[in-house]
């Protein structure tokens, strides 16, 4: 019989990674699902799901009693909800998990945090673990609160491992890679970012992430990083590999107007509860920077590995015209 899994956040774009390599390996898995998700790709998989949210503490005792990992992936952006929900689900939603393991027979905690969390400090050209920095906005502040949880709970003598991956690339997400694979393929949007970026292929988090849970040290967090690119770089090597030929006459937005754009963004925001990118002053100067990580600690301690961008583009790109595009 092989080993059982409980992953909160199964409908998701990671987590239905995470299932279905979850299940390939032979896991039994069971999925927190709500009950008006979508869980698309895993519609006719072996997943056990139980319906619930976060905030429903019966049934997330019982998804995880009796689990050898629980992989805690729920989580809500920017993009998606209001900041006070984003805050309140990212922090009291990974209590409520803790809560339940607490009282439950259970192996580790595996919670997916963000590379987020973590800066650059001063001159330094990339972060790791130790640069824990001052969270901007509501999504890292939830996130920041809840890896105190998280260590709280290791530190009481619970097992958990916190894992911050950064910004993850693959078919089935609804953000960052379509808006990636835009800038390097679509004559119409012949734009880029300033600032940088560490791009991670979704495979190679889900490495992470079953790496955490069989050789993490309790207590401990690891950075799931990819290559760090300069978006211009990231867009030429898409139009390279999808076209033969990188896209001359880009246009870099500067960083000017999107500082600009952070004031008019809090404004819009505050008076029609529309949120807009870059939702404030402080993502917008976020965004523009060169947010990159050291994937060092995990590559050392537990053998994680990352893979060029090309190594996901065939997927990605398949996933994009197939789906996206379409
Ligand atoms: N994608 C990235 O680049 C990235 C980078 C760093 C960290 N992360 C973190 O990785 C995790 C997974 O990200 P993702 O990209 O897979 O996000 P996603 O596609 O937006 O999936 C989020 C998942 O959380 C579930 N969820 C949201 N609110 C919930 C609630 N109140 N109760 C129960 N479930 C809830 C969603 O359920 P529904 O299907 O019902 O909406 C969905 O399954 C998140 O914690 C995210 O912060 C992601």
């Amino acid at each position: 019989m092989g080993k059982t899994a409980a992953v909160t956040g199964a409908t998701g774009f990671l987590g239905t990674h995470l299932c279905e390599r979850l299940l390939a390996d032979g896991w039994n898995v069971r999925g927190l699902r709500r009950p008006s998700s979508d869980w698309g790709r895993l519609a006719d998989s072996d997943v056990e799901w139980y319906v619930g949210d976060l905030f429903d503490e019966p049934t997330l005792r019982s998804l995880v009693d009796g689990a050898d990992a629980v992989f805690h992936l729920a989580g809500v952006g920017l993009w998606s909800a209001d900041p006070a929900t984003v805050e309140r689900v990212n922090r009291d939603g990974t209590a409520n998990v803790c809560s339940a393991c607490q009282g439950a027979d259970v192996g580790r905690l595996v919670f997916t945090s963000t590379a987020g969390t973590r800066r650059p400090q001063g001159d330094a050209e990339v972060a790791d673990e130790t640069d824990v920095a001052e969270p901007i906005g509501a999504y890292q502040r939830g996130k920041a609160a809840a890896e105190e949880l998280v260590d709280r709970y290791a530190a009481n003598g619970g097992d958990a491992v916190t894992v911050h991956p950064t910004s993850v690339f693959g078919p089935g997400d609804d953000s960052f890679t379509p808006q990636l694979l835009a800038m390097g393929l679509e004559p119409t949007m012949p734009a880029h970012l300033p600032g940088g970026l560490s791009i991670v292929g979704v495979d190679d988090v889900v490495d992470g992430l079953l790496l955490a849970y069989e050789e993490g040290e309790s207590g401990e967090h690891y950075i799931l990083g990819g290559e760090n690119l300069t978006y211009e770089e990231a867009v030429d090597r898409i139009a390279e590999h999808a076209t033969g030929t990188a896209i001359p006459a880009r246009i870099r937005v500067p960083a000017t107007a999107i500082h600009a754009a952070g004031p008019v963004a809090e404004t819009v925001g505050a008076v029609t509860n529309r949120h807009v990118f870059p939702f404030s002053r402080g993502m917008a100067r976020l965004a523009t920077s060169q947010l990159f990580y050291s994937s060092r600690k995990a590559h050392e301690e537990l053998g994680y590995e990352y893979q060029p961008l090309e190594a996901h583009l065939p997927d990605a790109l398949e996933w994009y015209r197939e789906e996206v595009r379409a």
